[in-house]
């Protein structure tokens, strides 16, 4: 019934109908429909199990698709899209009224971005609309960067998974938006938050938290497993921990702990590279979440700098599960 496939034509042929689509992209695959159909958001969100509370993500092909369809795009907008558009950042800007409140959770603002994968950009263009696009994962499911975790976890729900092989940065675009000299950091992603520092050097930087809206991709419990996962409190807790769970699969971020079976054991980066431990944290908790004789899932944080801060937030959500 769910079809996999690289036929862009076949994925603009049911995006036009108002079906949905998985789609590749450089952080993770995503649920596509057409942004400005209600028909196409409402399967997205009956697919993915999604309340109506969690806004969806609308992608575009550049950013000059993004100025045509959005009113009051700032010069902040515009400098961070000329360093990071097509790339993991997404910015809340003004919602148009053709975009449905569906989409947006009822809320003013519409979160857009621009993705760099070459098969999407294909479609984006070939489709001439943006597409709204959530994660493509069950709600409060880890996110697939593969074609066959989109297969596993919404196979039978959708009709198409476009193949664009493994998602490159493998962890979701991070969102902020920007107003009167402050940017306010609603998801730490795929894009450093340093590097948006620098393009804008005189803006205090705040999280959502402290701007005092709460927003359902920032709930504690998401991106989680279904087994139970453990985060480590350091190196040393995890070497103490390790030995107590034989039951576990332990997550490493760069070396194998010493005291603990090596064939269970997942190193994210063996080079301690950040960008290589993102790519490959999904992947590897799908891998853990499939295996037999695994009951717990330990992890060892990531060094806190950099996209580190995305990796740790999706561990400390994973392992937030069922504490709430
Ligand atoms: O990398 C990504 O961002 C991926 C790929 C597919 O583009 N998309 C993604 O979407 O991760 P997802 O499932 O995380 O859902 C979108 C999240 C919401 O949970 C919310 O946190 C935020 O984006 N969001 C969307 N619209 C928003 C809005 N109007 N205001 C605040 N946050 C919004
Ligand atoms: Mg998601």
């Amino acid at each position: 019934m769910t079809e996999i496939g690289k036929s862009i034509e076949r994925a603009v042929e049911l995006l036009l109908a108002e079906e949905t689509v998985a789609i590749p992209t450089e952080t993770v695959y995503g649920l596509a429909g057409l942004a400005e159909s209600k028909v196409a958001a409402g399967r997205i969100f009956e697919a993915k199990n999604r309340p109506f509370f969690d806004p969806l993500i609308t992608h575009f092909h550049s950013f000059r698709a993004i100025e045509e369809f959005v009113e009051g795009i700032m010069p902040e907008h515009r400098l961070l899209a000329e360093a990071f558009m097509p790339g993991p950042l997404t910015l809340l800007v003004k919602k148009p009224d053709i975009i449905p409140d569906l989409v947006t959770a009822g809320t003013d603002m519409l979160a857009v971005r621009v993705p760099a994968h070459p098969i999407t950009a294909e479609l984006l263009k070939k489709l001439g609309r943006p597409l709204a696009a959530p994660s493509a994962n069950p709600f409060g499911y880890i996110s697939p960067t593969r074609p066959q975790h989109v297969l596993a976890q919404l196979g039978g729900k959708i009709p198409y998974i476009l193949d664009g092989g493994p998602s490159k940065v493998g962890i979701e675009s991070t969102i902020v938006s920007v107003e009167d000299g402050v940017c306010i950091i609603y998801r730490y992603g795929g894009l450093d938050i340093e590097d948006i520092r620098k393009v804008l050097p005189n803006h205090t930087f705040i999280t959502a938290k402290h701007a005092a809206k709460t927003l359902p991709g920032t709930l504690a419990k998401h991106y989680s497993p279904n087994r139970p996962l453990v985060l480590a409190p350091s190196r040393i807790g995890l070497e103490e921990m390790g030995p107590k769970h034989p039951e576990a699969l332990i997550i490493v971020f760069k070396t194998p702990i010493p005291n603990f079976d090596l064939t269970r054991q997942r190193v994210l980066s063996s080079e301690g590279s950040l960008a290589e431990a993102a790519s490959n944290l999904f992947a590897t908790l799908h891998e853990a979440d499939a295996m037999e004789g695994v009951e717990l899932i330990i992890a060892e944080p990531a060094p806190g700098e950099g996209i580190g801060l995305a990796i740790n937030d999706r561990l400390q959500r994973a392992a937030a599960k069922g504490k709430e």
